[in-house]
């Protein structure tokens, strides 16, 4: 098949898998354990039927929504990825700009290779910053105020990583646990693909690691980034830390990864704005469900109260609908804007973008809706 016109989020990621390293292709489209999770998530948005309805006056229709207190043409923002900046040369900041000209929404994750600042300085429009909670609390206060004068007004506290989830793929690439060999192979698949050396690591700087490269000792060296990270994070948080953090940020706090009503609901009494149901792309607990599955019972115990985002396994505007009719205010993508991003940079989101938008708009038009806050559960077939 040609993909000299990439239109869907599979021809995105056909091309990335042509131009990245086997071990970084790996590490973006990899899960926990035997994958079922990540698998589970794609299926559950694909099984879902949507009901046709006709003769509905839809000549002005919009995909506008209101997301984190902002206006966004589309209910989707760009979800925090670690590293993904090495997709392409200064990867974060032309996904930043991407994200910018489509008015959606940006996420640097706390592990970015580019700074807040150089973000901050690459766009107007404010982006939003992902945070990992680290044992050194200063530099989680350095991190918060350096993301505030960024111009960052949302912070994403992810909560469903007190330890990393075992991910088999970067094990066998050596990523996980080094060795010898395994940087042997690992150089031998980065030099087969010179195109991806000359855009990353010259791509007018050489690699670094983002916000946290003041930090990390010996910071040019992924396992020993990834060696400090896993020693970082700190897996004694509880909802008392949550409390903390909501007086050291005066902005929007909205917590990622919540699977079940009960922790939504103490995300609320915590005082969060919004959570997000996410099972961290299928890389934490491999045999967690998919989040579809359980938003309709997370939007009914807490989704008149919160702001309600939902990720894992959206792959187009379709999908953005479903979620929607499941009860979510808007959605997070992960690993579609990456791949679009190593296969066609800055230009490569925007036209993934823009393509997910004319999905959803004719979605809507085809369902009879005019307004994304109209979306619900009646446009769902039901089977049973
Ligand atoms: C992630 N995700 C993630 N989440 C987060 O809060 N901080 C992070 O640094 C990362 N890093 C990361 C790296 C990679 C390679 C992937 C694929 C994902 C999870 C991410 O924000 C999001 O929850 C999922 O990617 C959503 O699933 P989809 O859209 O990829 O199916």
């Amino acid at each position: 098949m040609s993909l000299a016109y990439p239109a869907t989020t599979d021809d995105w990621q056909r091309l990335a898998q042509r131009r990245l390293p086997r071990f970084y292709a790996d590490y973006i489209d990899g899960g926990a354990g035997a994958e079922r999770t990540l698998a589970a998530n794609v299926q559950a948005f694909a099984a879902l039927r949507l009901r046709q309805r006709v003769l509905v006056d839809v000549a002005q229709v919009s995909t506008r929504a209101r997301l984190a207190g902002e206006d966004c043409a589309l209910p989707l923002a760009l979800a925090p990825v670690g590293l993904a900046g090495m997709a392409a040369a200064r990867g974060e900041v032309q996904a930043a700009r991407a994200a910018q000209a489509a008015g959606v929404p940006f996420t640097l994750s706390t592990v970015g290779i580019c700074p807040l600042g150089e973000v901050a300085s690459a766009v107007q429009a404010p982006f939003w910053f992902q945070l990992y909670m680290l044992r050194e609390r200063g530099a989680v206060q350095a991190l918060l105020q350096d993301a505030w004068a960024s111009g960052c007004r949302t912070l994403v506290f992810t909560v469903d990583l007190p330890v990393t989830g075992l991910r088999w793929r970067d094990v066998r690439h050596g990523l996980a646990d080094g060795g010898a060999r395994a940087a042997l192979i690992k150089a031998w698949q980065v030099l087969a693909r010179p195109g991806w050396v000359r855009r990353v690591a010259l791509g007018g700087k050489p690699l670094t690691f983002g916000n946290l490269a003041a930090q990390v000792p010996g910071a040019r060296d992924l396992n020993a980034f990834r060696a400090w990270v896993d020693a970082q994070f700190d897996p004694s948080v509880t909802w008392q830390d949550i409390a903390w953090l909501r007086q050291q940020w005066k902005g929007r706090l909205l917590l990622k990864g919540i699977l079940t009503a009960e922790d939504a609901q103490a995300a609320v009494d915590a005082g969060a704005d919004g959570v997000v149901v996410s099972n961290h792309g299928g890389r934490q607990l491999d045999s967690a469900p998919a989040t579809a599955s359980v938003l309709p019972a997370i939007a009914q115990a807490v989704g008149s109260r919160t702001e309600l985002l939902v990720d894992g396994g959206i792959r187009s505007g379709v999908d953005v609908f479903k979620a929607l009719a499941l009860g979510a205010h808007g959605v997070l993508i992960g690993r579609p804007w990456v791949w679009a991003l190593a296969a066609g940079g800055e230009a490569g989101v925007a036209r993934l973008l823009a393509h997910w938008q004319r999905e959803l708009r004719t979605t809507m038009m085809l369902t009879g809706v005019r307004r994304t806050a109209d979306i619900n559960a009646s446009h769902l077939e039901r089977f049973s």
